[in-house]
Formats: structure tokens, C-alpha cells, sequence
């Protein structure tokens, strides 16, 4: 079974990825862990490509192609062979990061972000977490925590509030997949909806393999 996380910066969703991980784990389920940006070497590497130096530094269409090209090395290397061994996926961030960062930042790109996913990824989660909550905590969040990839961060709370409605919007359109978990609680709370969810729904998908 494949599982995601997506939400806006500091939102939350590293940390409920890492605790979904570890309940699952103590269930008896073999889970692995993994992120984008990266998750694999060769993706790794671009990564700090993309999260690093100036924000202007690539076209709306090269990082599309950049994202794209991570994402590939990353199902190729380590998602596609986890799943085929049986194991459980749980990844921080997927296309649904590519469909609304890169699909609604600069203009509206989503077809070209859709055409590229069809081409060169095919692949969906089997259930997504979208956490939502309010920009400018989640901003602050993110802040606090600093580092040096403040790429997409810096683009500030408007940017930010545009790529939670955007979020929301995938949440409709994906139903099927996507269950919305209110990040203003208290992580705990949080972790348990996520957990109840993930472990109602991972029978039903070991029983389809
Ligand atoms: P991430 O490491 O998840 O940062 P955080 O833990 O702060 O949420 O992602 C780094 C940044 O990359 C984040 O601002 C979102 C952005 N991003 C995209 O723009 N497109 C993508 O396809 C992905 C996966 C991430």
C-alpha cells in the first residue's frame, strides 16, 4: 500500500509521516519511510538543486521536468520495489505537491504538470493524507524550524493561502484517495485520525494483491 502526505509548508505533515510510520510498524506492517524532494541518491541530488540558490534560478517548466526526473529515480529505485515486495510506502510529499506547487505558482501549468505525470510516472498513492490548516501558522511553523531550503517557503502567506485552497481542491477531485485531517490539533490527535484511517483501509489493499 502506498501512502502520501501533502499540505502546505509547516503544516505538519514530516512529522505525522514519521509517527504514521511507527504505528504501523509496531501493527507488524513493513514500512518504509521516504520523502520528496528526494528518497533516493540520484534524487536526492536534485533536490538541492531545486531547494537551493536562487529562487529564479529555474523556469516554471524546468522545475516541472526536475521534479518530474526525482520522482522517477525515486519510483524506480525505491517506491515500485517496495511495493512489489509487499511492503507498506509512506512518503512525504508526492505528485499531488507537483500538481499544486508547480500547477498553480506561476500561472496555471497543472496540464503540463498532468501530461508529464501520465508520461513519466503513472502511479497514484492508494490513500493520501492532505493536512490542512491555516497559512500563517503553518508559515511560522516552518520558519521556526529554518534551514537553508526556504525555496518555496519564502514565497510567502498569499502564495501560501492560494496553495491551501489548491490542496482542498485535489481533496474533491481525488476523493477516492484523499482524506483532509485538521492540522490545527494537537499532533497526537492528528496522528490517531491518520492511523485509523491507514490501518482500516490496509487490509482491503492486502487482499487485492
Ligand atoms: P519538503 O521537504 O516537504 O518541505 P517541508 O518539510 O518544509 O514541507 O518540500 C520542500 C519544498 O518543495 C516545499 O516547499 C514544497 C516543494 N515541492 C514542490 O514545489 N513540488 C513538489 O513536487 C514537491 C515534492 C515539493
Amino acid at each position: 500500500m502506498f501512502i502520501t502526505f501533502e499540505g502546505i509548508d509547516g503544516c505538519g505533515k514530516s512529522t505525522q509521516a514519521r509517527m504514521l510510520a511507527q504505528t504501523l510498524r509496531e501493527a507488524g506492517h513493513d514500512v518504509v519511510l521516504t520523502r520528496e524532494p528526494g528518497g533516493s541518491p540520484g534524487a536526492e541530488e536534485i533536490r538541492e538543486l531545486l531547494l537551493r540558490g536562487d529562487p529564479d534560478r529555474w523556469s516554471a517548466e524546468t522545475e516541472i521536468l526536475l521534479f518530474t526526473a526525482a520522482r522517477r529515480d525515486h519510483l524506480e529505485r525505491v517506491i515500485a520495489p517496495a511495493l512489489a515486495a509487499g511492503r507498506v510506502v509512506v512518503c512525504d510529499r508526492f505528485a499531488d505537491s507537483t500538481r499544486v506547487y508547480q500547477g498553480l505558482s506561476r500561472g496555471d501549468l497543472r496540464g503540463l504538470v498532468d501530461q508529464l505525470h501520465a508520461l513519466m510516472i503513472g502511479r497514484e498513492p492508494d490513500l493520501t493524507f492532505i493536512i490542512d490548516m491555516d497559512p500563517e501558522t503553518a508559515l511560522a511553523r516552518a520558519r521556526e524550524r529554518g534551514g537553508g531550503e526556504a525555496r518555496f517557503e519564502d514565497f510567502g502567506a498569499d502564495l501560501q493561502r492560494r496553495m491551501r485552497a489548491g490542496f482542498l481542491a485535489l481533496a474533491r477531485e481525488f476523493s477516492g484517495r484523499c482524506r483532509v485531517l485538521d492540522g490545527s490539533r494537537a499532533p497526537q490527535e492528528v496522528a490517531r485520525e491518520a492511523a485509523a484511517l491507514a490501518l482500516a483501509a490496509l487490509p482491503a489493499a492486502e487482499a487485492g494483491r
